[in-house]
This record gives structure tokens, sequence and C-alpha cells, in this order.
């Protein structure tokens, strides 16, 4: 469980943005301070007009102090064009690297941490959260830091001009601020409720979307609407009592302001009708305690949003501090010779259930291909995972060629382990594209060959464009065994040492089958394999087969002769 945010460590999380772009943090402060200090002079100035006039008809000098105001406004134009400028900027770079390292976390995060997240609470994080964070640093960081060292140069000043009317502003002020820490408590709480049933919403709604063709076929569709429904109804509820605070809260702060600008009204007029105030002045201390007003219902509004943001940057927060695969201690380069595989004594279990394996071993000898049988759930695909590295086992040790693979880095580890696993992932673009993620560099030969050997030459031949048809959602549909056919071209293409084919022929017709075992035996020479299937025709393609059941290796020797003999073989597959 991570920390919860609170204002100051939500500044202190977030303020590594401020000191990334410092220099242009730098400009616009200058800038803002300039309109800051051009906002005490004006008032000042125009009181001096006013008096000049008024009391003395002292036309030069209002005149002189004229031409003054012109020129420093025209000069306040071009200076506050330049500090948009800068904001403008800032409020990109800030969203940009937010995003970014959003992205990484999520890109780096360790694969129990993934088998957690909701992919469409994750995606919603990343879009609007990320902006949430930015809007935290404009607003919540910056916006308040210049607003209140302005605040402190008006409340000087006022006490410069009369310490009766400084006091009358240090009563209400810190009666603005209490009211609006009050409401920020329950605007929280409320807020962080809004969140996690938003969270559960969009990543339920991302499920329901992938997933409308089953939807329709379980003929769940009523069933999903009223959950659909359900959820709207609870975010409205929620939405609802988040305005109902910030409106009450905005009002009881405006409440109390206007209460202490009536008390600075019956002052001035005391003051005036005494001769003891030149008009002037009165424009002062009217103009600041105009600026002031602003100031207390801009933090007073800026603490409550920055409570609904908060809670929605925890979760920006937490995504950043998912357990990473960069923690990952091996530093060492994998360089294989002969592919020999051994899991010794390794314990393990996923998070929160009972140990799948314990003190489980098996040695694979360079170069050959083991089938990897067993009950479903027996923990097949785990054994893959934890040789690429996704999972660590509790106890024991995976060594790759006599190297544990703990001291290895992961990009070597993953460059000499592949995977063809069970569900292909597709990315939309075109067939080229897909099978260059196996090797960015690839030649047109070499993208050949491997197509070719993976069954797919036919079909490529068939489509208009060949290999550079669009597929994926926005491009022709694939069938299962299309994609698996491509995932088996990626992986030749990739070129590992040792391959792990998971279920990779499950959804291929026997033909097919067949002509991807024919390739796999060119393919494969030299190489270590792993083959999990549950078709006897795959297991019939190793030298030696493995029987896993409960985590124990039930039985591991030459195929053929277990063929013949072994009852755990014989009784998975049905062979009498
Ligand atoms: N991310 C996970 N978190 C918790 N438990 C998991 C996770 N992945 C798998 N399991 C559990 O671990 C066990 C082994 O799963 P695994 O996928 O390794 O089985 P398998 O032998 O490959 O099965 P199949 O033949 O159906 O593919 C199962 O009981 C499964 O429910
Ligand atoms: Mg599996």
């Amino acid at each position: 469980m991570n920390k919860k945010l609170n204002y100051f460590s939500t500044v202190k999380f977030l303020s590594k943005y401020i000191l990334a772009y410092k220099k242009n943090y730098i400009m616009f402060a200058i800038g803002w301070l300039f309109d800051i200090l051009l906002s005490i002079f004006t008032p000042i100035m125009f009181a001096v007009m006013i008096d000049e006039i008024v009391y003395y008809q002292n036309v030069p000098v209002f005149l002189k102090i004229s031409i003054a105001l012109v020129i420093m406004i025209l000069f306040a134009c071009i200076v506050h064009f330049f500090t948009q400028q800068q904001y403008a900027y800032l409020q990109i770079m800030y969203a940009f690297e937010i995003k970014n390292d959003l992205f990484n976390a999520v890109q780096y995060a360790k694969a129990e941490a993934l088998t957690d997240m909701q992919a469409g609470d994750a995606l919603n994080t990343i879009q609007s959260h990320a902006f949430e964070c930015m809007v935290f640093v404009i607003r919540n960081i910056i916006h308040t830091l210049n607003n209140f060292f302005a605040l402190i140069l008006y409340i000087i000043y006022i006490f410069v001009i009369g310490w009766q009317f400084g006091l009358l502003m240090l009563v209400g002020i810190p009666l603005s601020v209490y009211a609006t820490v009050k409401f920020g408590k329950v605007t929280r709480k409320c807020n962080d409720e809004y969140n996690a049933v938003y969270g559960k919403y969009s990543g339920w709604l991302m499920e329901g979307l992938s997933a409308l063709q089953d939807i329709r076929l379980l003929n769940a569709q009523e069933v999903t609407e009223k959950k659909f429904i359900g959820f709207q109804k609870n975010l409205f509820h929620r939405e609802n009592q988040n305005s109902v605070i910030k409106l009450s809260s905005q009002n009881v702060v405006q409440t109390i302001n206007f209460l202490v600008q009536m008390s600075v009204y019956a002052l001035c007029a005391y003051y005036a009708c005494r001769g003891e105030m030149t008009i002037g002045v009165l424009t002062i201390i009217l103009n600041f305690f105009t600026n002031i007003k602003g100031k207390v219902i801009f933090f007073s509004n800026c603490f409550i949003e920055a409570q609904m943001r908060i809670s929605r940057i925890q979760r920006v927060y937490d995504l950043f501090h998912l357990p990473s695969e960069k923690d990952w201690k091996g530093k060492d380069r994998l360089d294989i010779t002969d592919g020999k595989i051994e899991f010794h004594k390794i314990t393990f279990g996923y998070k929160d259930t009972q140990d799948l394996f314990q003190e489980f071993s098996i040695n694979i000898e360079g170069g050959q291909k083991v089938a990897l049988v067993g009950k479903s759930g027996s923990g097949k695909t785990t054994l893959a995972y934890m040789l690429a590295g996704f999972y660590k086992p509790r106890e024991g040790s995976i060594a790759i060629d006599g190297r544990d693979i703990s001291d290895c880095s992961l990009k070597s580890l993953r460059q000499n382990v592949g995977i063809v696993q069970q569900d292909v992932l597709i990315f939309d673009g075109t067939i080229r594209s897909n099978l260059l993620l196996g090797k960015k560099d690839a030649s047109e030969q070499e993208i050949m060959e491997a197509y070719e050997r993976a069954g797919l030459g036919e079909f490529i031949r068939s489509l208009d464009d060949g290999i550079d048809t669009v597929i994926g959602t926005k491009g022709v549909g694939l069938s299962g065994g299309q994609k698996q056919r491509i995932a088996i071209a990626r992986i030749y293409l990739k070129n590992p040492q040792i391959i792990v084919f998971d279920e990779a022929t499950s959804a291929l017709d026997n033909e097919t089958e067949a002509l991807i075992h024919d390739s796999w035996k060119n393919a494969l020479v030299g190489r270590t394999a792993i083959v999990i299937s549950h078709r006897l025709s795959s297991v019939m393609m190793c030298e030696r087969t493995a029987v896993i059941e409960d985590g124990v290796l039930l039985e591991y020797g030459s195929t053929k002769e277990m063929l013949e003999n072994s009852n755990a073989l014989k009784t998975l597959f049905a062979i009498s």
C-alpha cells in the first residue's frame, strides 16, 4: 500500500517537474513578479494623480504620471506576452513529462503488478489524471506561490497605510482559511470515493467493449446495461455531492469576505468624515482590498480543487510506484553457448495463493526439444514466465548454461528466451510491422524466410497488398491460426537460442500444424525448445517429455519410451 498523499506530499512529489524546467519557470516567475508590482504601483499612481488634481490642481505632475503610466502599461503588455508564452510552454511540457513517466512506469511494471491492474483504469490515469498533475503544478504550486507572495506585499502595504485596515485583513483571512480547510477534508473524502468508482467503471467499460461479441453470445446485454446504468447513477450521485460541497464552500468564503469588506467600508467612511483620508488613499484601500479578496477566493477555490485533484494524483502516484522490472538486480550479459536450462529446487506461488511449486527441479539439455505436459492449471505457463524473468522463484534458482538468470540483465535474458504465447497479441498495422517487432532491422530476405517457415506464405500471397496489408482492428481480420503463425514468424526473426511454444499450435488445423512441425525441424536445430501442448502430435515432435502435476515433476524421459510405458502420459492423452 502506497502512502496517502496530502497537499504537501503532493507538492513534493510533483516539484521535480518544476525543477526539470527551471529556466522557463524563472522567466515565467520574473514576468509574473512584474505583473504583481504593476498591480501594486498602478493604483498608487492613480491615487496620487487624483489627489494632485482634486486637492492641488497640479496639472504638470498629473501629466507626468499619466505618461509614466502609459509607458509602464505598454511595457507590461510586451512582458505579459512573453510570460504567457512561457506559461503555455510549461503547461505542455509538464503534461508531456508526466505522461511519459507514467507510460514508462506501466511499461516496466512487474508482471504481478500488471495482473492487478485494469487496463481501462490505467488508460484513464495516463490520459486524464496526468493532466490533473499538470494543473496541480500550475495552479496549486506555481500560482499559489506567486499569489501568496502577492498577498504578503498587499498586506504589508495596507499596514503601511493604516494598521486598523491591516488588522481587519488579519481577522478575515484566517476565518476564510478555516472554512476552506474544513470543506476541503469533506471534498477529499468524496473525491476518493468518486475516483474509486470511476476507476472500476472505466476498467469494466473497457473490458466490456472488447468483449461485445461474447456478451451477445451469452445474451447478457440486459445485465451489462443494468450494470452500466448502475455505474452512471452512482457516478452522477457522487458528482452532485461534490458540486454541492464546492458551492457551499464558495458561498461561506464569499460571505466572510463580504462582512470584512463592509467593515473596511465603514472604517473608510469614518476616517473620510474626520477628514483624515484623501480620495486617493481611499481608492488605494478599496483597490487593494478587492485584490486581497480575489487572492483569498483564489486560495479557497484552489484548495478545494486541490483536494479533488489529489485523489486523482494519488492514482498517478500509485502507478508511479508500481513494483518495477527496473529493480531487477542482474546486470551481466547472458551469452548462450549450449542453451542448457536448470530449474533447481524452485519454490513459487502467486501472490495470496498457495505455493504452486515446492522445490521443483528439472534439467533440460542444450539443443533438446522437450514437451512439457500436464493438466490445465498445473503451472506450465508459469514455468515459462519464470524462465523469461516475469516472476522470480521465492527459493531456488533458474540457470541457463550454468549462469543464474537473476545475475543477468532482463534485456539479454529476453533476447535469448523467446515465447510464443497462448494468446497472441497483434498490433494495428501491417503484417510487416508486426513481424518486425521480432527484429526491427530484418532484411526482406529474412522476413520472407520467417513467414514461409511459419506457414504464412500462401496467406500473404493471397492478399492484394501482401506483407504490407493492414491487420488488426483497422484492417483485415485474422483467424486464431493466422495470428499464431504471425507470432511464430516473429519468433523466428527474433532468433533466440531458447524457444518456448506455449500452446503455439492450438488454433491450427492439422495440415498447418504438420507444416509448422516440419519447419521446426530445421529452425530448431541447435536450439533448446520447450513445447507446452495438450496435443499429442506436438508432443511426438519432441525428444523428451516432462509430465507435471500439482507442481511436481511426475515423469521425465524419452518421449518414445514414455509413449509406451508412462501411465501418466497415457492417461493425459487418453491413449489405451
Ligand atoms: N497472475 C496470476 N495470479 C494468480 N494466480 C495465477 C496467475 N496466473 C496463473 N495463476 C494460477 O496458477 C496456476 C497455474 O497457471 P498456469 O497458467 O501456469 O497453468 P498452465 O499449466 O499453463 O495451464 P493451461 O494448460 O490451462 O494453460 C493456475 O491455478 C492459475 O489459476
Ligand atoms: Mg498455460
